[in-house]
């Protein structure tokens, strides 16, 4: 065997998503890539904020001698400044720039943030359905991923979660707004989440650290608004990035924070800032990391998001599509009429439609649509599901 056992089971594992690939690539090649309705990808379809090109030449005008060296792991000390000054005002928290990491995205984060904080058989909690790749960062770093179940409005469950807390339990990990149900946690579920980790802690006599993976913050509708975690937990500590509401998810830029409360601060940053350096990442990307520090505060339009969102809440609901509208990020995680959520995506793909079943992200029963995409192929693809339904009612 040419790759190692282990990859090649998660491989196996995760074959039904190559599988969705495959068959979207046989769709798009038959029926040609404008007549294929592709909502499987949480790809940003928007273009960056209008002052990022600008600020882009800009930077690349004004780069002198040693602006593409290495750097210090934790990133540029005067872009880890702007960042800290932003966040302090959107955390109502004093955070310094010696809070902060810069990193190659959330994904990058979460995996600097795991290798730092988990040893061999330590337990992430996470709330289900989760995004996918968790499973998978927390396996990076010789963690094992549990989940939790949440309420049918996909809030958080403190009664599940915390029957899940172990002895083991290094770190409880949430995203909110969520991928895949667009879910916010609110103030209040987030208060009481900190208050038992704190008292978990004391019982097992280790710190038990929040992890919130946030880079959807931005992307909220109807006036809503994340609430501030570091108000909720001191343990706690922020993984995300500028891929989303930058929409520059290739450029691989963001940044982790630590709560300035945190008991073991100086040595979760520390331990952070190596493991940056020798998971290979060595530093964030220095071009993006000066761009990023000008754009504090700017996003896409999300009102282009809301828009969307509502074409499809609107149409899916008349088509009798049972769901709960999204709050925040660009997915829809409606029921399926069956309880074969895979058999369901397959009906799907007849119609040319792709999305991804709800097993995949420990949310069997569902699938997710990524409304990222052009107001044409949703409306597009409006008959198609309403066709599906119709088959199934
Ligand atoms: C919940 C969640 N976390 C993390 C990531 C990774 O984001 P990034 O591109 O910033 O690494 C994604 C990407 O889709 C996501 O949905």
């Amino acid at each position: 065997m040419s790759v190692s056992r282990k990859i090649n089971d998660m491989i196996t594992q995760s074959s039904w998503i190559r599988q969705m690939f495959e068959a979207g690539a046989r769709l798009k090649a038959e029926h040609g890539v404008e007549r294929v309705f592709d909502f499987s990808l949480g790809n940003p379809n928007l273009p960056p904020p209008d002052p990022f090109n600008q600020i882009l030449r800009d930077t690349v005008d004004s780069c002198g001698v040693g602006d593409h060296c290495y750097m210090p792991q934790s990133g540029y000390p005067q872009v880890c400044v702007s960042i800290a000054d932003y966040l302090a005002k959107e955390q109502g928290v004093a955070i310094t720039s010696d809070e902060i990491i810069m990193t190659c995205g959330a994904a990058g984060a979460l995996n600097v943030i795991f290798k730092a904080l988990l040893d061999p058989g330590d337990e992430v909690l996470t709330p289900a359905p989760c995004f996918v790749e968790y499973r998978f960062y927390a396996d990076n770093h010789g963690g094992l991923l549990k989940m939790a179940r949440t309420r049918p409005d996909f809030s958080l469950d403190l009664e599940a979660l915390d029957q899940a807390i172990t002895a083991k339990t290094k770190l409880v990990l949430i995203n909110s707004p969520n991928n895949p149900t667009g879910r916010i946690y609110d103030q209040a579920s987030l208060d009481d989440l900190g208050r038992l980790i704190e008292q978990r802690s004391r019982d097992f006599g280790r710190t038990i650290y929040l992890v919130s993976d946030e880079p959807y913050r931005k992307i909220v509708y109807d006036d809503l608004v994340v609430p501030s975690i570091f108000q909720s937990c001191d343990q706690a500590i922020i993984a995300t990035s500028y891929s989303k509401d930058l929409s520059i998810p290739g450029e691989r830029i963001g940044f982790a924070a630590v709560n300035p409360a945190a008991t073991h601060k100086k040595e979760v940053m520390a331990g952070m800032a190596l493991t940056n350096r020798i998971l290979g990442f060595v530093n964030a990307p220095a071009l993006m990391q000066r761009v990023v520090s000008c754009m504090q505060g700017i996003s896409v339009d999300i009102g282009e998001y809301k828009r969307k969102r509502d074409l499809l809440c609107d149409g899916l609901g008349a088509a009798g599509y049972d769901f709960i509208t999204p709050q925040g990020a660009f997915y829809l995680f409606p029921r399926t009429p069956i309880p074969d959520d895979v058999e369901f995506v397959k009906a799907l793909q007849k119609e040319r439609i792709l999305v991804v079943p709800g097993s995949g992200f420990a949310g069997p029963g569902h699938f997710r649509i990524a409304f990222c995409v052009d107001d044409r192929t949703i409306v597009n693809a409006l008959p198609g599901f309403k066709r599906v339904m119709q088959h199934y009612q």
